[in-house]
């Protein structure tokens, strides 16, 4: 299932206060993905980030990679609170990334643990992201795959349509040339399952269904997961893309 744009910036919104602190996996993601990007170029003149919320992968950029002009994007205006201590000089666009208007052309576009939101993911990197790119130019982003989360799917049923490795190669491979592509797994470990799903809420991953769950929910929720997963873990199962417009 995917969820509307609406119900996902809300829950970053919530998130945002703490999410730097929880946000563990997104924080290697973003670190990853710069780390691959700089043995390719560090050095780029315009750059877009999607979903650029707390600033996490904008850090990561600006510490390692020289630009020109920064554009950032993001469902809710309060990234700008956070970029702004980042960044000196930068233009933001508020809104759904999926639908971004700008005249600019952009040698990166870059995006950290946003990808899995989009409805329709070859239609948003072919049809908006590939004309925004200059010939040449690099897409470099972080999704998860379908065993993300895994254990939350497996009680709940709740789970995004998350792309695999493969079908992402292949949606790719038709405008872009991959020059870096990776997948592994982080397992995250908690005391409680509580704990677990505060986590979740606190990074803002919990927008994975519509349905406010009420206290005999959680509280079924909890047996099951201790029941079944004793160890209280939680996959994490990211993907790092970095593609050439061919
Ligand atoms: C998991 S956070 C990642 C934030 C940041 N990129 C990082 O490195 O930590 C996802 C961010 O993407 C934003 N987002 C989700 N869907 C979006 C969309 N369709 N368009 C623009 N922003 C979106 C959310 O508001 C949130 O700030």
């Amino acid at each position: 299932m995917q969820i509307d744009a609406r119900t996902v910036k809300k829950h970053f919104e919530n998130s945002m206060s703490d999410y730097d602190q929880n946000a563990v996996v997104q924080q290697i993601c973003a670190a990853k993905l710069i780390s691959e990007l700089v043995k390719i170029s560090s050095s780029f003149t315009n750059v877009l980030e999607l979903g650029s919320g707390t600033g996490l992968l904008t850090k990561e950029f600006c510490s390692s990679c020289s630009f020109d002009s920064y554009t950032a994007n993001d469902l809710t205006a309060r990234s700008k609170f956070y970029l702004d201590k980042i960044l000196r000089k930068y233009d933001f666009i508020c809104g759904n990334a999926e639908k971004i208007k700008t005249n600019k052309l952009f040698d990166l576009i870059i995006s950290n643990a946003m990808f899995q939101w989009f409805s329709d993911l070859k239609k948003v990197v072919d049809n908006e992201f590939c004309p925004m790119l200059k010939s040449g130019g690099i897409l470099a982003f972080t999704t998860f795959s379908p065993d993300n989360f895994k254990e939350v799917r497996s009680l709940t049923g709740l789970s995004l349509e998350y792309k695999t490795f493969d079908e992402l190669k292949e949606i790719l491979s038709e405008k872009y040339k991959i020059l870096y592509s990776e997948e592994f797994d982080y397992i995250m470990k908690f005391n409680t399952p509580l704990e677990l799903l505060a986590h979740m809420k606190h990074t803002g991953v919990n927008s994975l269904g519509v349905k406010k769950w009420t206290f005999v929910d959680v509280r079924n929720f909890c047996e099951k997961y201790k029941e079944l997963y004793p160890e209280i873990s939680l996959t994490y199962s990211p993907l790092i893309f970095i593609v050439q417009k061919k």
